[in-house]
């Protein structure tokens, strides 16, 4: 990380990207994403499908299209009606080097290559900017233009980067529809927070035509951070029997486990998912394994951990189980009812303390003193790093956004309020840093964190 902080003084000018972590720098043509330089191979005879919705922010896809080609991508444009409004057919043709195709009914267009043979071609569908029209239509599973039927015909990933006034982006139609579509598996880039075209201030804006760029390469490539590397997470709640038809649990809804998981895939990473149960769409590229019982979940783990090289806890796993469950419904014949509870195991620690382990990084959820019990837990678990959240009263639990303190035995850092796939991805990035730093040598396992101070 002081590397990276070296280097970062080297290239002024740094722009950071509101709402993400990332370190992105321009220098002239040569481009460095988190300290590492992008070379015109990264991305070589690539196929990307760049379409282009109606919003002001088009303006800026002229600049992904070169930055793309300049990594050896090849880009071929399509634009909706909308998006024809805001930035010319022309110019999107002059930085491509390809027609850009606008319609489904051109005859022409479509004798040199169908929109099924276009769909084929695309190995990545990346729409820059999606407008909040565009997201809905592309929920719906319309078919009504040539990007949307591009969209249905594609057995590759999509992507979309929305871009939008703050209030469309928050409306609960938008919400929705992002929800379904990243429950399909297309990934939602951004957008990032900070002013708008229209004056205001807030979430909304597309992400910076670097940091997409990043993302595709990404998702062309899997040439991330954790490439090579297999990372093992828990997720969700636990359920603790009483009777055949009662339990004990609590509102986890593991939104948080699936986003660093889904975090994880896109840093290139094989991902093994162990959840509780949630009523949440696996993401692309993962597995998963489905549990009920903490006592389930530590079975399900220790079969997976040998071969891990990162274990993450994000589980709220059951703390006590009922001491002896009853085999048949349990009927009301007193005023009163005790019920004996025992403690379950701890999966993280048990793992945590294997003599060969994996990097192991637990969560914390506190109601108070967060950052203090947090640190104990990292202490008495004998943990590489620890995420501590604030619960209770409509925070973290079952909400869209969350904040963390993440800890290591000698450094802290804060990562403020976000949505939490975003957040995912700037704590898998410091997860990727601490494991490669501890890997190096750079720090002793239980303080590879201590550069991040
Ligand atoms: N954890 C676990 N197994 C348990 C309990 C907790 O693996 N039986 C893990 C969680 O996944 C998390 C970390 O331990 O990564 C801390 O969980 P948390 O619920 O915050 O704390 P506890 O250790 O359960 O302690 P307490 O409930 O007293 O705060």
């Amino acid at each position: 990380m002081a590397g990276v902080l070296a280097e970062i003084a080297l290239f002024q000018p740094v722009v950071c990207v509101a709402g993400e972590c990332r370190r992105i720098i321009h220098c002239n043509r040569v481009n460095r994403i988190n300290g590492e330089p992008l070379t015109e191979a990264r991305m070589q005879g690539k196929r990307i499908l760049l379409g282009v919705t109606g919003g002001i922010a088009a303006y800026k896809s002229p600049d992904l299209v070169r930055r793309l080609r300049e990594l050896g991508a090849e880009v071929q444009v399509v634009m909706t009606a909308a998006a024809r409004e805001f930035v010319t057919a022309a110019t999107f043709q002059a930085v491509s080097g390809r027609p850009v195709r606008t319609d489904l009914w051109d005859a022409a267009a479509e004798a040199a290559m169908g929109h099924i043979e276009l769909a084929r071609w695309a190995e990545l569908v990346l729409i820059a900017p999606a407008s909040a029209d565009f997201l809905a239509r592309l929920a719906t599973g319309q078919a009504d233009d040539l990007l949307t039927t591009l969209c249905l015909a594609t057995e590759s990933p999509i992507a979309v980067a929305p871009a939008m006034n703050r209030v469309m982006w928050a409306n609960a139609a938008t919400r929705a529809n992002v929800e379904t579509l990243q429950q399909r598996g297309i990934q939602v880039f951004g957008p990032a927070e900070g002013e708008q075209a229209c004056g205001e201030v807030g979430a909304g804006r597309m992400l910076e035509p670097l940091e997409l760029v990043d993302r595709a390469r990404f998702l062309t490539t899997r040439e991330g951070p954790l490439r090579g590397r297999r990372v093992l997470i828990t997720a969700g709640p636990t359920r603790e029997r009483i009777d055949p038809v009662r339990f004990i649990s609590n509102r986890s809804s593991g939104k948080m486990g699936f986003a660093v998981a889904q975090a994880a895939r896109e840093a290139g990473a094989e991902v093994v998912l162990v959840c509780g149960p949630v009523s949440l769409a696996t993401p692309a590229g993962i597995r998963r394994i489905d549990v009920e019982s903490a006592a389930d979940m530590l079975n399900a783990v220790m079969g997976e951990v040998c071969g891990a090289d990162i274990f993450i806890s994000t589980a709220a796993v059951a703390d006590y189980r009922p001491a002896a469950p009853a085999e048949q419904k349990i009927k009301k014949t007193t005023e009163h009812m005790d019920l004996s509870m025992e403690r379950t195991p701890d999966v993280l620690a048990t793992v945590a303390a294997l003599p060969h382990r994996p990097f192991v990084v637990g969560f914390a959820a506190e109601t108070e003193s967060v950052e203090q019990h947090a640190r104990g837990k990292l202490m008495k678990k004998n943990l590489d790093m620890i995420a501590a959240n604030e619960v209770g009263h409509d925070k973290a639990f079952d909400c869209e956004d969350n904040a963390l303190i993440v800890l290591w035995r000698n450094a802290r850092r804060e990562l403020s309020r976000a949505p939490k796939v975003t957040l995912a991805r700037q704590l898998v990035a410091l997860i990727a840093e601490s494991y490669a730093a501890g890997k190096s040598g750079l720090a002793q396992r239980g303080s590879a964190g201590s550069a991040l101070a």
